[in-house]
């Protein structure tokens, strides 16, 4: 997010009489979901520059709870599903199926069935386009494509260039009209994403080579351009600044009018924007140990990478704070390590790299002590080792207005987690 941006203020401001209230009501671990910041980071998007009209579409692989969407909803979000299953859980939301487009790596078998109930889909490959054609003769479709470049904040998070399986690759464009008008299909849309956490310079690339394809489908009136709009959890990250990048796409498609006649459409797909800052994870020191003089100090949670798998897989950097007792706590340097059995299971690593254990600097912290973890709502409880060792999936809370605290997840019980077992020996 920019400068402007004041949507950590939440978490930064949570106090420690809050947080054992909220231990005290729901457990440890859970995640709590800021309303505002949300709600806020939805107006944000709702004004990206778009000289021809703009739908924003939540990514809802992000954070797929059904009050995050509905909440979305109400603001006139749009959503990106990645697969039929997340189109159902949105249509359980009672979310209209035309307010959904799905991009996905698996089309799933009972795809034309929600296409004939609305949902829009974009082909990810060939041979998807082929299954739509030959389902939807003579229908609209949208086509994603690998525009030949990527950019995330990983390589494990970019999903563009020729080392990524993601859309059709951009030089198949001609091949993907011919098999459109195989079947008389119109391609209405065009839709690329190259990463989460996009280099906007790399980002603006793109635009420009995705706009390139649109001139290939004169049928086209929509252009998708897909999310990786970096946001900063921790100070001295980089944040792509939303109106510097939409101003650049706003230019690029007054050109493409100029030159064409056509006037298209933006649609954009934030995931990460919308959620990122919005939530924490509130755990529960339960040990601190260290390994002598020349090693370290380790905090160990009661959550980990079963609630937040993002700095164990990508090196990523989140805000923790202790809450200890004492207000004049000293300040020690500590590995921050969560439950599993598993020694890639830290929340300190060194900036992209896992592997490298960066000690932070917090204050004395006592078994029992609040840790919050921020920066949580993205791709945390959506994407964790869930079930490692059996820990159950942790509860999720809302945090509204006036202090007001709501249980949208409950959390999960031993049974849940076994009752699928079939027990033959
Ligand atoms: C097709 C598509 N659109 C949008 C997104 C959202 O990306 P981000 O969370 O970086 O905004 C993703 C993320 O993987 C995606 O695959």
């Amino acid at each position: 997010m920019d400068s402007k941006d004041t949507s950590t203020a939440w978490f930064e401001n949570l106090t420690r009489a809050q947080a054992l209230d909220l231990r005290e009501r729901f457990g440890s671990p859970v995640y709590l979901y800021d309303e505002a910041t949300m709600l806020r980071a939805a107006k944000a998007v709702l004004a990206f520059p778009a000289p021809f009209g703009l739908s924003v579409r939540y990514a809802m692989k992000a954070a797929p709870n059904i009050n995050i969407l509905r909440l979305f909803a109400r603001k006139g979000l749009h959503f990106d599903a990645s697969s039929l299953y997340e189109v159902a859980r949105l249509d359980h939301a009672e979310i209209p199926l035309e307010r959904i487009s799905l991009s996905s790596q698996e089309l799933g078998e009972d795809f034309p069935d929600w296409v004939s109930r609305g949902l829009k889909i974009n082909a990810c490959s060939l041979r998807q386009l082929q299954e739509f054609g030959r389902s939807f003769p003579g229908q609209s479709v949208g086509l994603r494509f690998n525009p030949g470049l990527g950019s995330g904040g990983t390589n494990r998070t970019n999903v563009g260039g020729p080392a990524s399986s993601f859309g059709i690759w951009h030089a198949y464009a001609e091949e993907a009209r011919a098999r459109a008008e195989r079947f008389h299909l119109k391609i209405e849309r065009i839709h690329s994403h190259i990463g989460s956490g996009s280099d906007p310079e790399v980002w603006k690339r793109a635009a420009d080579l995705t706009l390139r394809l649109a001139r290939l489908f004169p049928t086209v009136t929509t252009v998708n351009l897909g999310g990786g709009y970096k946001v900063a959890r921790v100070p001295g990250e980089k944040a792509t600044n939303l109106d510097l990048a939409g101003n650049a796409v706003a230019d690029l498609l007054r050109q493409f009018a100029e030159e064409t006649g056509r006037q298209l459409r933006l649609e954009i797909e934030p995931g990460t924007y919308l959620v990122a800052k919005a939530a924490a994870i509130l755990a529960t020191v339960h040990d601190v140990v260290d390994t002598g003089t020349d090693g370290y100090r380790f905090i160990k949670l009661d959550a980990g990478m079963t609630e937040i798998l993002r700095p164990s897989l990508y090196g990523a950097q989140h805000p923790i704070r202790i809450l200890p007792e004492a207000t004049d706590a000293p300040q020690i340097d500590y590995v921050v390590v969560g439950h599993c059995c598993e020694s890639g299971d830290i929340l300190t690593p060194a900036p992209g790299d896992p592997e490298l254990l960066q000690p932070r600097t917090l204050p004395r912290a006592q078994p029992g002590d609040i840790c919050l973890i921020g920066g949580a709502g993205a791709y945390c409880s959506a994407m964790s080792a869930k079930n490692y060792n059996s820990y159950p999936e942790a509860a999720e809370v809302l945090l509204r207005e006036e202090n007001i605290a709501q249980l949208i997840r409950r959390r999960q019980t031993l049974p849940q987690i076994i009752q699928n077992e079939i027990s033959v020996v």
